[in-house]
């Protein structure tokens, strides 16, 4: 009942009803007015009748038989001519006395002078039948204002109620068929108009389950069609904006699983939202399933990070995950009505900026420390020197000489430290050349055979069986050759070998330096390239050694596209290689 198409319904029926009513009623007291008048002009013109052809020039004695004779007895219609006292003298239905008696108030009327009509009077007729008359009774008066006699007429009025009464069944029946009508157009209007709405609704609720995808068909242009087709429309944009909003998101997801910070954010009842792959990376976890406090309890942090962090803007942590080293960063965020909605926990590895701080700040402790050691004997010297040492001239040339090689000392220092800053700073300008390495190496084996042989070693150079001509700077690959052939020698006993050869692959010239010696062991290998790292640090400074070498040599081979590589056996020897790249050094490094 609470569908529109019973709405509608209804509201035909109503409307009908109404109508038909009102034009029912219309129609029906039109008829009968209708109707009484023309009866009422039949009983008006009767009594005239009798009055011209019976009363104005006949007599008393004579109306009966006058009335009998001239006038026609109309078909329902009678007529009586009665005394001033209403009794009837004549009469068209009665063909001698007695008379019948009349009560009627237009009778009454009439002796009082006035002629009118009554209806509605119910009585018998001649056969005693029961019958509702319509009567007029007309007074007639003499020249003295006197009612003489009264013509009274009446006529049956059942003819026009029985056909009044045929008139409203047809109405009644009428009213019934156009309810009847009323109804099915009702339902078939109800249809066409419902039957859109309720297309519209079930799309509207398919759409609300996410399927947005659907036109609805336009089967009008009106007011309906129009909504339908607006449906169509919004549906579309609907479309058109989930599809963009769903690309974005995804942008955003790809975004945030490829790079490189790890995000981790929280819900603020401390529920896990998400965690991107960088996180689970970085925590060293296939996924990542805890809430917030197990992430503070797992990862140790307990300085001041809480869910709800009030206004504090964001809080920096660092804790180390296995060998790594994690900085986390808490960020609080706010919904529009500004309150915590969350935590976002951005991570970064700072494990290689951890190393590098870690090197600085060693490579400064480093660098003090040689320079304090050599500082300190320049100084105590001096002091024993002006403490009266001078006097004897041959402690005090002694002890100058100490001072000098100190000075020394700090000067190759500060030589070595220079160098490497400027490797740093990518300020070095090498001077390239094709260098034949046969005829170089020749002339530095001999240029440090004397060195050699003092501690009876066995520097020897094998040449290539062909030329090899590498480009590069000649002071530079010389400073990388002797501080390799310096150190075979500094680092092996007396009467080792030390043997220098050349070999070749497809993209580099390979010339190693192979002693003897007294090997490096496989922990310290990969850090002997490192700044002022000595496997023996006594030793090394006792033969004038900085720590520096290698660190400079590396830079210098790397300067020329080749590398640096050591090879060892700990108590059996090293064989230290520079691998020069066959082909010619990019243009950029041949300008420099
Ligand atoms: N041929 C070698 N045999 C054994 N140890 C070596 C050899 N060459 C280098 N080393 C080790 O590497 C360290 C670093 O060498 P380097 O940088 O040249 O410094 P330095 O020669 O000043 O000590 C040395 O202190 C030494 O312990
Ligand atoms: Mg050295």
């Amino acid at each position: 009942m609470r569908s529109i198409k019973w709405k509608l319904i209804i509201m035909y029926l109503g409307l009908v009803l109404i109508v038909m009513i009102v034009s029912g009623s219309y129609i029906l007291l039109s008829l009968r007015n209708i109707e009484v008048e023309k009866s009422r002009g039949q009983l008006e013109s009767y009594a005239e009748k009798i009055y011209e052809q019976v009363i104005e020039d006949g007599d008393t004695e004579n109306f009966q038989e006058t009335l009998l004779r001239t006038v026609p007895n109309a078909v329902g219609i009678q007529g009586n001519i009665l005394d001033a006292n209403g009794n009837t003298i004549a009469s068209t239905t009665v063909l001698k006395e007695p008379y019948p008696l009349y009560t009627d108030q237009a009778i009454v009327a009439a002796m009082n002078g006035t002629s009118s009509f009554s209806s509605g009077k119910k009585s018998t007729d001649s056969f005693a039948l029961l019958k509702e008359w319509m009567s007029y009774a007309a007074s007639i008066k003499g020249t003295d204002e006197e009612v003489n006699y009264i013509i009274y007429t009446r006529l049956d009025a059942g003819d026009m109620r029985t056909s009044l009464d045929q008139t409203t069944k047809t109405i009644i029946i009428a009213v019934a068929i156009s309810l009847l009508l009323a109804v099915i157009m009702g339902y078939v209007f109800a249809q066409t108009l419902t039957g859109p709405i309720l297309a519209l609704t079930k799309g509207a609720k398919n759409m609300a389950e996410g399927n947005f995808e659907q036109s609805l068909k336009v089967r009008s242009v009106d007011e309906i069609g129009q909504l339908t087709s607006s449906f169509n429309y919004m549906a579309s944009e609907l479309t058109k904006n989930m599809s963009e909003i769903y690309q974005e998101k995804n942008r955003l997801e790809i975004l945030l699983h490829n790079m490189s910070d790890g995000v981790i954010s929280f819900k603020k009842d401390g529920e896990l939202m998400l965690a991107n792959t960088a996180a689970t990376e970085m925590l060293g976890v296939d996924k990542i399933e805890m809430d917030f406090s197990d992430f503070i309890r797992t990862y140790d942090i307990n300085s001041g990070v809480y869910l709800d962090m009030g206004n504090e803007p964001s809080k920096k942590v660092t804790f180390p995950v296995g060998k790594q080293f994690i900085n986390a960063t808490f960020t609080p965020y706010y919904n529009a009505a500004g309150q915590i909605e969350g935590l976002v926990v951005v991570l970064q590895d700072i494990t290689e900026q951890k190393k590098l701080d870690d090197m600085r700040k060693e490579f400064v402790a480093n660098v003090s420390h040689e320079l304090r050691t050599p500082l300190t004997t320049v100084k105590s010297y001096t002091e024993t020197l002006m403490d009266g040492a001078m006097e004897d001239k041959e402690i005090a040339m002694e002890f100058l000489g100490i001072i000098d090689s100190e000075a020394d000392r700090m000067a190759f220092l500060v030589r070595d430290l220079l160098q490497l800053s400027r490797f740093d700073n990518k300020q070095v300008h090498l001077d390239m050349a094709e260098i034949e390495m046969n005829e170089f190496l020749s002339l530095t084996v001999k240029q440090n055979k004397i060195h050699a042989e003092a501690k009876r070693q066995d520097l020897t150079f094998e040449p290539y069986r062909e030329m090899v001509v590498v480009h590069g700077d000649r002071d530079r690959v010389g400073q990388v050759v002797n501080n390799i052939v310096t150190n075979a020698m500094k680092y092996s006993l007396e009467q080792a070998s030390i043997k220098i050869y050349i070999t070749e692959d497809d993209t580099y010239y390979k010339i190693c330096v192979k002693d003897t010696g007294m090997g490096i062991a496989r922990e310290d290998l990969p850090r002997i390239f490192e700044r002022f790292y000595r496997v023996d640090k006594a030793r090394s400074r006792a033969m004038g050694g900085t720590g520096l070498g290698l660190a400079i040599a590396k830079e210098i081979m790397e300067s020329h596209r080749g590398r640096l590589t050591a090879e060892s056996e700990y108590g059996k020897g090293t064989t230290m290689t520079m691998w020069f790249p066959k082909e010619l050094p990019l243009p950029e490094c041949k300008e420099v």
